[in-house]
């Protein structure tokens, strides 16, 4: 298999507009990425031709949208290398899966005292919902920080993880610096104690995939959308016998056995964790996303964002006053920077009228901010389908915002 960027691009139908009068530069993969044509029309045409709620009727249409929906599933599960499809949740996000463990699993196992450690570097989703449990039974928030490259201070594991740690919840790769965190010693490191392990994926599933089994984390969540797949569904990767010690989250259809006034009996894995009406047409749209993905050489794709990194971070550092976030090795293809003497917002709306979507502020991670001493920075984070035509718009734009604004 080979990879041609420019014939890829032809399969995402939004690529193809103009923003301004200027063909569109998307560099904001990081907050949403673009779907491929196979996927916007998975979701079409079950919409047309399909639409019948799952695991409820008998009729022709909702055993066909059932059997769908659970080949997704198994999709899903093969792609992250799960051992079960009892292990993969379908929630409406990545947000929604984090928030499902920090309920249910800190309900039951999370006692005054104790203590949850993330990282400096998390993403808001994988703080809230650890603070908010934290706050809700009496534990402690531990912040394992990180150093001036935005690499996590592994020498301080031993310090932070006690024999009163939980939970260790953190990136696969962080959204603003890119850092790979070393995941193997840290899941190593918290179960030595008894602690489960929550892993965010949601940048890391996207760039280089997972294999949950052998990192042997405890849970991993990621998001579709930012997987070329539709906005409002997730995943939840839990290990069987840990979701199996879980009480119920939300409650309601599909997750029950029997149901009386007096009593209800819940139903097995993995539907337990699945109340409501599922959004069962953006799972199957996720499946089609995985199966797009799988269609490229997975290698080719990080050898591509590899190339696009480099030669972005080379041509920024050009830059007068360009300070860049985040320079650990092997980083995730994203790039935060500040330019001494402008206001990322302003970048980001100079930018904008180029054609160039980056992120600017905080990207969902103030702590980072804090961290490095800004109120917000300017975010430029590529999808498989960027070029190094995209950088050159990218660079030009930057310099052109300099020039406006010093
Ligand atoms: N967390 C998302 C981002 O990185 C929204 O932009």
């Amino acid at each position: 298999m080979c990879f041609d960027v420019e014939k890829i691009r032809h399969d995402f139908p939004m690529l193809s507009q103009s923003v301004y009068g200027r063909p569109l530069v998307y560099l904001d993969s990081g907050a949403t990425a673009q779907k491929p044509q196979c996927v916007i029309d998975t979701v079409n045409r079950l919409h047309s031709t399909m639409n019948a709620n799952i695991h409820r009727g008998v009729h022709y249409f909702s055993d066909r949208m059932t059997a769908l929906y659970e080949e997704a599933r198994e999709k899903v599960r093969r792609f992250i290398g799960a051992a079960s499809r009892e292990e993969i949740i379908f929630t409406s996000g990545a947000t929604a899966s984090l928030n499902l463990v920090a309920y249910a699993w800190c309900e039951k196992f999370l006692h005054e005292g104790d203590n949850i450690l993330v990282s400096e570097i998390e993403h808001h989703s994988n703080i809230v919902p650890w603070q908010q449990a934290a706050l809700r039974k009496g534990a402690e928030l531990r912040v394992l920080p990180v150093d001036d490259e935005g690499a996590l201070r592994l020498d301080l594991l031993g310090e932070l993880i006690d024999a009163r740690t939980r939970v260790v919840a953190v990136t696969q790769a962080s959204n603003t610096l890119g850092t790979r965190p070393d995941l193997p010693t840290i899941v190593e490191a918290a179960h030595a104690v008894g602690a489960i392990t929550v892993v965010d994926g949601c940048q890391g599933v996207v760039h280089g995939g997972v294999d949950v089994a052998a990192l042997g984390c405890d849970f991993y969540a990621f998001s579709g959308h930012k997987l070329y797949a539709p906005t409002g569904i997730g995943v939840l990767y839990g290990r069987r016998e840990v979701l199996e010690s879980m009480p119920p989250f939300l409650s309601g259809g599909d997750m029950v056995d029997k149901v009386s006034f007096e009593r209800t009996t819940f139903a097995p894995l993995p539907l337990r964790f699945e109340a409501g009406t599922s959004n069962f047409i953006g799972a199957v749209g996720l499946g089609e996303a995985i199966s797009y993905v799988e269609s490229l050489d997975a290698e080719a794709v990080m050898s591509h964002e590899q190339t696009l990194l480099e030669y972005a971070t080379e041509r920024l550092l050009s830059i007068d006053g360009l300070r860049i976030y985040g320079t650990t090795a092997n980083k995730a293809p994203i790039i935060s920077f500040t330019i001494d003497g402008c206001d990322h917002y302003d970048i980001g709306m100079i930018l904008d009228k180029t054609g160039v979507a980056i992120r600017t502020g905080h990207h969902c991670a103030e702590p980072v901010m804090h961290r490095f001493g800004v109120n917000g920075m300017c975010r430029a984070s590529f999808g498989l389908y960027n070029t190094t035509a995209d950088v050159d718009a990218l660079v030009a734009g930057v310099q052109r915002a300099v020039r406006m604004l010093k």
